[in-house]
């Protein structure tokens, strides 16, 4: 306790103790274990961080080079043999990332659980599923599921899992539950806030946690248990996600990447989305608002955008790959959110707007990593069908939509 005290006195946090005798024994002891575990020199600076102006570093932006599905002739045929021979060899396994909070949809439970309204009233989960078991029928084998949670909503999750019998899948043989990663939340002023729970208020760490999870929860060893040499990392709100393709496999495998991301291509110049790029020559995404307008639009000698393909959290990694990046540190972005909290008077504050900082790692962060990456272009139609907000663009109605006319239900 003594050490405690003076690390919280030595970062000015000495507020997370003032509820700490009014716990109960198991909370005391949580809350002990969770100020243990603060890297406060890195909340320390991420604070600091959030209180300087964003400098975006200074780097060189590039086209990357992508293949087109549609125009892929001759060497489709080639491409998906050597993908099918892969997946028929059990080297395949998926990731769904289902830690979000989906705060935009504003569903009361896991994303993953949303209905979006079809005939069936089937979860985004299940129809997750379906596709996977098709795929898997149709090679003659069982894909692996390994699906990301995080603390907030790991046990709804996996509890929905049970009530629906996995959807076919057997827990800890083919499909694996595991937990994202936490930071703590602070204030304006840099103190780490306590929820109404009494304890350390802690938020995931964003998609790009994924890579530290996996090699963290020794998901990655399971998976080379199980022979898996390639992983594909999806979102759990894009209801019509390819995870089993042989074609985007098969590119990897015959142009040595260590990994192969599918894109579609931006529906404007103006969309906001990020778009695959080289930054300083290595793999990466950039964000519409790194880009100049001039750069968004510039076209090239057949006419399509330079920077024109859009990430859509569906990528394919090499184990290596992922096992790599899981040990590199990724930098934390800041989010500024409204968080209910417990102030050093022992009052529960309802905040009515933002009021904390929440620091989040993205995935594609960990591109540059890569030695060289292959982008493939798909059809927006057949792959691309996101649920994020509750209404209008991107909402459970036009994901709907697309997926009944893909699926002609
Ligand atoms: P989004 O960035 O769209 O976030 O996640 P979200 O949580 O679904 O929605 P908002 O922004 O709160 O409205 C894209 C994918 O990454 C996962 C999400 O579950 C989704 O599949 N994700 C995001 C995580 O698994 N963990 C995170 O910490 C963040």
């Amino acid at each position: 306790m003594e050490a405690i005290k003076r690390t919280l006195k030595k970062y000015s946090q000495e507020h997370l103790l003032n509820g700490y005798d009014k716990l109960d024994e198991s909370k005391q002891k949580k809350l002990l274990n969770q100020i243990e575990n603060i890297n406060f020199e890195l909340i320390n600076s991420l604070y600091q961080n959030s209180q300087k102006e964003v400098q975006i570093p200074e780097t060189q932006i590039t086209p990357i080079e992508y293949l087109d599905k549609e125009k892929l002739n001759g060497y489709y045929k080639s491409f998906q043999e050597t993908g099918e021979k892969a997946i028929r060899s059990g080297k395949l396994a998926a990731v769904t990332m289902a830690g979000g909070q989906g705060t935009r949809l504003g569903h009361n439970g896991p994303k993953g659980t949303f209905d979006i309204g079809l005939d069936s009233h089937k979860s985004l989960f299940e129809l997750l599923s379906d596709s996977l078991k098709e795929q898997g029928k149709k090679y003659d084998v069982t894909i692996p599921w390994f699906i990301m949670t995080s603390e907030e909503n790991n046990n709804d999750t996996v509890d929905f899992f049970a009530k629906h019998k996995f959807f076919g899948y057997e827990k800890d043989k083919n499909i694996f539950f595991f937990k994202q990663g936490e930071l703590p939340m602070v204030d304006t002023e840099g103190k780490i806030l306590i929820g109404e729970d009494g304890l350390i208020k802690e938020a995931a760490d964003g998609h790009g946690g994924i890579y530290e999870a996996l090699v963290k929860n020794g998901m990655t060893n399971k998976m080379r248990e199980l022979g898996v040499e390639w992983i594909f990392i999806g979102g759990v709100d894009n209801c019509l996600v390819k995870m089993v393709d042989p074609v985007l496999m098969g590119i990897a495998i015959q142009k040595h990447v260590t990994a192969a991301g599918k894109s579609v291509v931006k529906a404007n110049p103006g969309e906001k989305v990020g778009v695959f790029c080289k930054k300083n020559g290595r793999p990466s995404v950039v964000e519409y608002t790194e880009i100049s307008k001039d750069m968004a639009e510039a076209t090239d000698e057949r006419g399509e955008l330079i920077y024109g393909e859009s990430h859509i959290l569906c990528n394919l990694f090499n184990i290596d790959a992922v096992e790599r990046m899981g040990r590199t540190p990724l930098p934390y972005h800041t989010a500024f959110k409204k968080a209910t909290y417990i102030d050093k008077n022992g009052n529960k504050v309802v905040p009515d707007g933002p009021n904390a900082y929440k620091f989040e790692a993205f995935l594609f962060d960990a591109f540059g990593e890569l030695d060289d990456m292959a982008i493939l272009r798909v059809k927006r139609e057949e792959e691309f069908a996101p649920v994020k907000n509750a209404t209008g663009t991107d909402s459970p109605e036009t994901a709907r939509e697309l997926y009944k006319k893909f699926y002609k239900v």
